[in-house]
């Protein structure tokens, strides 16, 4: 019987990661079998422990349950602590269950690795103060950037953000409407604006000579957020495709022990979307 692994969300239907896994497992030629699970909205934690009772190895957790699984956990990473939010949980023991967060390291690996961007001493603007913001901090404020300036519509949520890392790297928080005269090398982009094909107001020329932009969100055309940096002179302007399936890698290395290659994978999904 090969392992058993799944991604639970509501809805689960148009996740890409089961096709991510299995496409790591055929190269690394692990036995495993991953799933799609719709997770019940007011009974998350009962279907995590089914699928746990049940002999499963390890889960993916995606919209709207991360803060959830960071509850239920039963130890938690450091990143993972940090970002409030867990999207990997791990069997331990006989009936413990260990919570990670993998999107941040997923983040660095796809700018750093695949498209070559060096975080040493750059100043990063963050957009955003949620959950996908906060899911990333850690290992942003590990990357060796100069500075991380969070920058939200909602100004004092990004202050709080900032508060929660301040202790352990250079990040401020502001409102969205105080960045004139500021230049960055890179601009992420981890609002929800595009999922209305909006962008964040900003100045326009807030991105440095040089500078990139990414775009935690994906799409079949090129995002919103995308477009905005072409038209803004960016040097590049990656979408969240790469993350995606880096923090999916990284989630396989947890459960496996192995790290996969994702750069074929990463083709493979731009070819079918
Ligand atoms: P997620 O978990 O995806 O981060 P969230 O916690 O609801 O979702 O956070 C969404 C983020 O996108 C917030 O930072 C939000 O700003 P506010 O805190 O001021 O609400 C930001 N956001 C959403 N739509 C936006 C828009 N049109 N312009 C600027 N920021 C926007």
């Amino acid at each position: 019987m090969p392992d058993r692994y799944a991604v639970i969300g509501n809805p689960i239907a148009h996740s890409k990661s089961p096709a991510i896994h299995a496409a790591f497992a055929e190269q690394t030629g692990q036995d495993i079998h991953y799933g799609r699970l719709l997770g019940a909205l007011d009974d998350f934690a009962t279907d995590v422990r089914r699928f746990f009772d049940e002999g499963g190895r390890g889960l993916n957790v995606t919209v709207p349950f991360k803060e959830q699984a960071w509850d239920l956990a039963d130890e938690r990473s450091p990143r993972a602590e940090l970002a409030g939010a867990v999207n990997t949980l791990i069997r331990i023991g006989d009936s413990g269950i260990r919570g990670d967060n993998t999107d941040g390291v997923g983040l660095i690996r796809d700018l750093s690795i695949n498209h070559g961007f060096d975080f040493k001493d750059t100043s990063v603007l963050l957009l955003g103060a949620g959950g996908a913001s906060r899911g990333v901090l850690l290992p942003l404020l590990e990357s060796g950037l100069g500075r991380l300036l969070i920058a939200n519509r909602t100004a004092a949520k990004a202050h709080q953000l900032a508060e929660l890392g301040a202790k352990l790297g250079p990040v401020e928080g502001c409102g969205l409407d105080q960045l004139a005269g500021e230049r960055f090398d890179l601009i992420i982009n981890a609002t929800s604006a595009g999922l209305s094909n909006a962008v964040p107001p900003i100045p326009d020329d807030c991105l440095a000579s040089g500078g990139w932009t990414y775009d935690m969100l994906y799409g079949d055309t090129p995002t919103a957020f995308c477009r905005w940096g072409a038209e803004h002179g960016a040097k590049r302007t990656p979408d969240g495709l790469g993350m995606l399936v880096e923090q999916a890698a990284e989630s396989f290395f947890l459960w496996r022990g192995i790290r996969p290659e994702t750069t074929n994978v990463i083709k493979g999904l731009r070819q079918t979307r």
